[in-house]
């Protein structure tokens, strides 16, 4: 007879968390956010930790090397997507590797032919008023002068002047070689009141720029996640498949983190994905496995030597897998069962295995409620997918900014690595949608935002550590009417924007 669970799953919607006693020292200010990323003997550190518990993720729509070096900034990482070749892959995270930063590589380029009218649907388009005009019109072609907003006036000028009449030449411009510090280059902005400094090779192309606005914000970044070479740390994503191809690309690329991305991990084919890794690498490879939704599927993929475990089967917001498969399992249900079972792992090995609760967060406090119930870090797609640095297009949709975001397993994506079985290499059936969110601008300021309520919380809580918040949580499911009580409710409602927790 088949088994039946004695009680239903949950989500995370219907849970809430109870304060407890908040001392004096409990203040936001005072919250640590550090969590381990990969496993650990105890009494041992980790040999990789976030400073955010915030992973962005394996999604063409979501996880790229712009989104990766903004999400290090903040102290998270993210795994860039594994459904394309392994080659894009593998520069996509070389590039998060060489990436310095404050040096930017141009993405506002002209060639000298073009016309005040490129230059206008260029700003228009990238939102930057500073463009190289390179002999090519690449971002690293031989640099023949700038353009600025002070190089034209649209009221005075025709759209069809070309730019190289109206440009700033080269020979008039303030650069630095490619040696140049950081610091070396901002004491050149500021003796020149520059707004951006071009940074060239010794052929004269135009290797990045430095911009005034960049090193300011580079002291805002006191999370930074960084390797010991102090370069931003990144993961990506990979399949059951072309592993042995791939993985190597991806280890010469310098990645310091892998993802097997599975719709269903408590397999054999994750088993000797992890098997072969560890066989060429040993522990030098730090890779995590899922995605499952018991304790049993944890247990499996922590002796097959999984770094971490990743929880999630049809909970994420553009997933159909339940509708499509009748698999899968209340989010919050899924984290609580596997981190019961990955204490009693710990207990019986010495072997702390972190566990991320993938997908599902709507609200910012879902984050808490998942830290709560015993994830060590979260992996988020819709959240991320909604800010300036993810990879889709913002479109206006009914008046309102939005961005596009698919699923891995939507027509749109192909993923079909990620949903095989052993069976043929196509997706039979798409077990996700192609949809819109509403745009939520910079990554940075989103975060901060609800990283500010995550910490509140956890003060409620009396905690200023995650493992703290693990212990001292008291956690209640609520009732269908309490939860309309939640909301506002029996009011008239001034303002109709919506609600910012989204
Ligand atoms: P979200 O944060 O709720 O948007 O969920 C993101 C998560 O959904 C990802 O990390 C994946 O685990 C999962 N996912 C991504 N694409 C698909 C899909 O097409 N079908 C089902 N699940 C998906």
């Amino acid at each position: 007879m088949a088994y039946y669970y004695d009680e239903p799953s949950h989500t995370f919607s219907e849970y809430l968390l109870v304060p407890g006693y908040s001392s004096a020292e409990c203040i936001p200010s005072n919250v640590s956010l550090k969590t381990p990323l990969v496993k650990f003997k105890k009494g041992e550190e980790p040999a990789l930790s976030l400073n955010i518990p915030l992973v962005s993720a394996v999604m063409q729509a979501v996880s790229d090397d712009r989104m990766a070096v903004a999400l290090a900034k903040e102290g998270g990482v993210s795994f860039i997507y594994g459904s394309q070749s392994i080659e894009s892959q593998a520069a996509m995270v070389r590039r998060v590797k060489n990436y310095k930063a404050g040096f930017v590589t141009s993405d506002s380029n002209l060639s000298a032919n073009d016309t005040l009218a490129d230059v206008l649907a260029l700003k228009e388009k990238t939102g930057h008023s500073t463009m190289a005009v390179t002999e090519d019109g690449t971002p690293n072609g031989k640099l023949i002068g700038i353009v600025t907003g002070r190089d034209y006036r649209i009221s005075r000028m025709s759209r069809d002047e070309k730019v190289v009449d109206f440009m700033t030449p080269f020979d008039r411009l303030i650069t630095a070689p490619k040696d140049v510090t950081l610091k070396e280059a901002n004491d050149i902005i500021w003796d020149h009141k520059l707004n951006a400094l071009p940074i060239v090779d010794e052929n004269q192309r135009l290797l990045y720029f430095v911009f005034r606005k960049d090193y300011e914000s580079k002291k805002n970044n006191p999370n930074e996640l960084l390797d010991e070479k102090k370069r931003y740390i990144v993961g990506a994503g990979i399949n059951t498949r072309d592993y042995a191809e791939r993985v190597p690309a991806l280890v010469e690329a310098g990645v310091d983190i892998l993802c097997i991305d599975s719709s269903e991990g408590y397999s054999e084919w994750q088993r000797m994905t992890l098997a072969w890794i560890r066989e060429h690498y040993g522990d030098r490879v730090k890779v995590g496995a899922g995605n499952v939704v018991d304790g049993e599927g944890f247990r499996f993929l922590a002796e097959a030597g999984a770094d971490f475990v990743k929880i999630g089967i049809g909970g994420g917001s553009i997933c159909i897998t339940r509708e499509t498969k009748g698999i899968g399992r209340g989010q919050a249900t899924a984290t609580i069962d596997v981190a019961k079972e990955r204490d009693k792992y710990f207990e019986e090995t010495g072997i702390y295995v972190p566990i991320c609760s993938d997908g599902g967060i709507v609200y910012d406090y879902h984050m808490t409620l998942a830290l709560a119930m015993g994830s060590d870090f979260i992996m988020l797609g819709r959240y991320f997918s909604r800010f300036d640095e993810s990879p889709t297009n913002k479109v206006m949709v009914n008046g309102q900014y939005m961005k596009e975001y698919w699923g891995e397993g939507s027509a749109r994506a192909r993923n079909w690595q990620r949903y095989d079985l052993g069976g043929d290499k196509k997706l039979s059936f798409v077990e996700g949608v192609d949809s819109y969110v509403p745009y939520a601008g910079s990554l940075k300021d989103n975060v901060a935002l609800s990283l500010s309520k995550m910490k509140h919380t956890m003060c409620n809580c009396g905690a200023l550590t995650i493992k703290e918040l693990q212990k001292k949580a008291k956690i209640t499911l609520v009732s269908a009417t309490s939860i309309v009580e939640g909301g506002a409710h029996d009011v008239l409602l001034k303002d109709s924007t919506p609600n910012q927790n989204q």
